[in-house]
């Protein structure tokens, strides 16, 4: 339980953000791969990466975490990772789950993968379906956790059209053919975010992007490599939204990753009206940028289509954003928002619907009336144990006249441990 703070003054400073959450996952998978130590620089050490780190130590790679920047992987090669003596557990981790069962059946693991109650609602069958069809053999529960990895003979050759638009989705077919060493072509319509594709080359294996299919040919190894991890624009995002509602605020966000892929909310916001300036830095691997808010009249747009997986993470945070706009706001096309860590199109509703928002869930996402003052006057709000719908309402309490509790706090672990830190730092 944690009383929320109010920012009366404004908020006005500099922050930087942890490491991002989808890069770190993959910089220490591909380090276990590799035949070598992997230096990782500034990996986002949260509870969903540390399930990542767990899981890869049970399949045989050394994981030394050498000063709270500098974590290195000593990986034995794909042939090397060997079947772990115990289950495994994903935690609450989707990424972790849908990533490394891929990369399991491709190289031949036997394994056991269970969850937490929220990751054990979330459907596998998005993974187990397309891993099956190329000659995965996976056991599940209705499509649920926990699995059961029997083994498998990955076809040597397969073409694949992605039919969800996620990237644990597309990442967890691309691992399991470049385990098991197959001509891999994938086809993403739905431009996911592209991290697996753009680290691959890094660790040097080739991929060929032509149009929206990936291509990776077979009997690819991974060399050990350095990765710099940028800020998590996931993270950034509420102090993005923080400092365009709060009245007197400017804040600047350093070293965020600004890959193309997951900077929907930026377009988003400026087409809100929002004053976001964007100052590109030197690029190592993948784009970074300082971002520099400050308070701004927002006013209502439609938010949908093509758009909507490049800010899949960030939507609980724009529709409060769109709280305290001009006019009304339509957000769909986002029914992937069911099945994340919680169903967020009801938490977000319910939650801030407490604080007397004006939100419409529908199938897809929600109709938001703005403009609305948001109330506070000792109200409870709860974080459903998901990470974004905790740090949502504490930013939303920001702009509140009083005294907001929120029930769990606890969540914030899962990819922004000190979140509360620098919010408290900040008012
Ligand atoms: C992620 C992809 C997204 C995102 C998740 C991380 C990744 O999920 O919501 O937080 O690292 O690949 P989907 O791919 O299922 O949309």
């Amino acid at each position: 339980m944690k009383s929320l703070p109010t920012a009366k003054q404004g908020l006005n400073g500099s922050l930087i953000v942890p490491g991002d959450k989808s890069i770190s996952h993959r910089a220490l998978m591909f380090g276990a791969m590799a035949n070598g130590t992997t230096t990782i620089l500034n990996r986002l050490d949260s509870a969903d990466v540390t399930s990542t780190m767990n899981v890869l130590r049970s399949l045989g790679a050394d994981i030394d975490i050498k000063s709270d920047t500098v974590t290195e992987v000593v990986g034995h090669g794909i042939r090397g990772l060997k079947k772990p003596n115990i289950p495994l557990d994903m935690g609450n981790s989707g990424t972790s789950t849908r990533l490394l069962t891929g990369l399991m059946a491709g190289a031949d693991i036997e394994a056991e993968v269970h969850g937490d109650n929220s990751l054990s609602k979330r459907p596998m069958d998005r993974i187990i379906d397309p891993l099956t069809e190329i000659g995965a053999n996976i056991d599940s529960q209705n499509g649920h956790l926990p699995l059961q990895i029997h083994q498998s003979k990955i076809a040597s050759k397969f073409a694949q059209t992605l039919k969800v638009g996620s990237a644990q989705v597309k990442s967890s077919i691309l691992l399991a053919g470049l385990a098991a060493g197959s001509d891999v072509s994938l086809t993403d319509s739905f431009h996911t975010r592209n991290h697996t594709e753009a680290m691959l080359p890094k660790f040097g294996v080739k991929v060929d992007i032509e149009g929206d299919t990936i291509h990776i040919p077979a009997d690819q190894t991974l060399q050990p490599t350095e990765i710099e991890v940028p800020g998590d624009i996931s993270s950034a995002a509420f102090w993005i939204v923080a400092g365009l509602i709060t009245p007197n605020s400017k804040l600047k966000i350093k070293n965020v990753g600004v890959n193309e892929t997951r900077t929907g909310i930026i377009t988003v916001l400026k087409e809100m009206g929002a004053n976001i300036s964007i100052d590109m830095k030197d690029d190592f691997g993948e784009p970074i940028a300082d971002i520099t808010v400050t308070t701004s009249q927002l006013h209502g747009i439609e938010v949908g289509g093509s758009i909507i997986p490049s800010l899949i993470d960030e939507l609980p945070i724009i529709v409060l954003a769109a709280t305290q706009a001009t006019g009304t706001t339509v957000i769909k096309d986002a029914a992937e928002l069911h099945v994340k860590e919680t169903d967020r199109i009801e938490t977000v509703q319910e939650e801030l619907t407490k604080l007397g928002a004006d939100v419409t869930p529908t199938s897809d996402g929600f109709i938001i009336n703005g403009g609305t003052p948001l109330q506070s006057d000792n109200i409870h709000v709860f974080g459903h144990g998901d990470h974004r719908i905790a740090m949502m309402l504490s930013i939303a309490a920001l702009i509140t006249d009083g005294s907001v509790i929120l029930d769990d706090d606890d969540s914030v672990k899962i990819s922004y441990p000190t979140f509360f830190e620098n919010l408290e730092g900040l008012v």
